[in-house]
């Protein structure tokens, strides 16, 4: 399985980057936990401060187009978990020396959006996974931007987190999740799940995980 984990860094100009709060605990925690079940894992990390998980493939990256090249090297696996903060935008034009401060006119940074890993994977097609989860970090509405984000993105589920500043979950060791699995009506079905550390959300997830994939692939058989 790939699991994509921490933020992505976006060059402005060899010393400045775009970046986010993301620390990589959840998604470091997934990789750990999967292991442990006896998957083999790549783990495709952008910049974070967290050991490389033990037998764990690590591919380290900086950017989201490194992301998305790194996880399409992977591809085909069974099962892809997209937890990175994947930087939504980068500049246009990455400045090749340092911007400097010309006392008055400020520099003007264009924009343009990357693409959604998450999304490419989820496209139907030989390579796609047999189960692609992807998670929602809202600060509102959590349940309904979290539906809406499963049928956005074409994934199977989505796991949902609240990083309102109050719930601490961004660089905080728990975290209070809701897992939404696609079914064949619009809303799909939820479970929610209590605050729990991260590693527990883990070992929660993959448990879940491995059990209805061994169910899907015996109803296969
Ligand atoms: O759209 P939003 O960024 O809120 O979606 C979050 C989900 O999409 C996460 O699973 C994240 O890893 C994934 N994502 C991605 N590539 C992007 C943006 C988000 O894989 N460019």
């Amino acid at each position: 399985m790939l699991v994509t984990a921490g933020p992505t860094h976006e060059p402005i100009d060899p010393v400045r980057y775009i970046a986010n709060r993301s620390s990589g605990k959840q998604g470091y925690a997934i990789a750990r936990a999967a292991r442990q079940l006896g998957a083999m894992v790549t783990l495709i990390s952008g910049p974070t401060k967290l050991a490389a998980p033990e037998n764990v493939t690590l591919v380290s990256v900086e950017t989201a187009r490194e992301m998305l090249q790194a996880t399409k090297d992977v591809l085909p696996v069974d099962i892809a978990i997209c937890a990175a903060a994947v930087a939504d935008w980068r500049v246009a034009q990455e400045g090749g020396q340092k911007i400097k401060k010309n006392g008055g006119s400020l520099p003007q940074l264009d924009l343009v959006e990357h693409p959604d890993i998450l999304k490419t994977i989820s496209r139907p097609g030989p390579k796609r996974p047999q189960l692609v989860i992807g998670f929602a970090a809202e600060t509102q509405n959590l349940l309904k931007n979290a539906q809406k984000k499963l049928r956005a993105k074409g994934c199977d589920w989505i796991v949902a987190n609240d990083v309102s500043p109050a719930s601490g979950t961004f660089g905080g060791e728990q975290n209070k999740v809701l897992i939404i699995r696609a079914m064949n009506d619009e809303e799909g079905d939820y479970e929610e799940w209590p605050l729990l550390d991260k590693d527990e959300v883990a070992v929660r997830l993959m448990r879940t995980v491995a059990k209805s994939f061994s169910n899907k692939n015996q109803a296969a058989e």
